[in-house]
């Protein structure tokens, strides 16, 4: 299966990711986490994308798909992908369209994470990721023990651009670049809404009933 999981900043694509990943035995294609280790490493694309990120903007397209396509070519990507957070604008979604049907594939479902603007900020404020594993905490919803993550052990940190500032930028590119998205894939048949409640066991049922699994 391909899968897409499309939402706002603080949806819960990540945190339902990686759970389908687990359910479905296909891997999770994170652009923001591909990004985040090249930023880490500091490699060129690492510092180019570092320059959009901390400014809650996008990186541009071509630089993102080129990342994407080679990923996509991967051994481990053949029987199927959970893609979180790609596309991110309509010109994206056209060089996915594109570059599957070059390769005989195609998108199954697009889940449409939804959740309101006032919840992305209370979840993106509290958050706090595992850069080891790459597992999300909430302090509240789902907190670490201490400091340490629950499934590795490593050290839990604030994300740089989860302060309020650059989330309302992101919230901001979300509406504008990549919301009209769901017009997008709706008028392609297979766009499906789940509910982004704040119960992350729900929410992710939600997902799984819209996907029938
Ligand atoms: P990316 O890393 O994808 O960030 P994002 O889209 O802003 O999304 P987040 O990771 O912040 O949120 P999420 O939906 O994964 O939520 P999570 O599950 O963690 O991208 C970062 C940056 O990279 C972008 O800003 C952009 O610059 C660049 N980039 C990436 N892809 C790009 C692309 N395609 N094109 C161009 N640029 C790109 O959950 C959030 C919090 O809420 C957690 O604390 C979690 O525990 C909690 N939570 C989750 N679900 C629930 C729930 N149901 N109830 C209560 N709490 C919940
Ligand atoms: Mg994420």
């Amino acid at each position: 299966m391909n899968l897409m999981l499309l939402g706002a900043p603080g949806a819960g694509k990540g945190t339902q990711a990686v759970e389908l990943a687990k359910l479905l035995g296909i891997p999770q294609v994170s652009t923001g986490d591909i990004f985040r280790a090249n930023i880490k490493g500091n490699t060129e694309l690492g510092k180019l994308a570092s320059s959009y990120i901390s400014k809650g903007m996008l990186v541009p397209d071509e630089v993102t798909f080129d990342i994407v396509k080679d990923r996509l070519l991967q051994d481990d990507c053949k029987n199927g992908v959970i893609l979180d957070g790609f596309p991110r604008t309509i010109a994206q979604a056209d060089m996915l369209d594109k570059f599957f049907a070059e390769i005989g594939r195609k998108l199954d479902y697009v889940v449409n994470i939804v959740v309101d603007d006032a919840a992305v900020v209370a979840r993106l404020s509290r958050r706090r990721i595992c850069p080891d594993c790459k597992q999300s905490f909430h302090l509240d919803f789902a907190p670490p023990a201490g400091e340490k993550c629950t499934n590795c052990g490593g050290t839990v940190v604030q994300r740089p651009d989860d302060v309020e500032e650059v989330i309302m930028q992101r919230l901001q590119e979300y509406h504008k670049q990549t919301a009209p998205l769901v017009e997008y894939y709706k008028e392609k048949g297979i766009l499906v809404d789940s509910e982004s409640v704040n119960d992350i066991e729900q929410a992710l049922q939600n997902t799984k009933n819209a996907i029938g699994v």
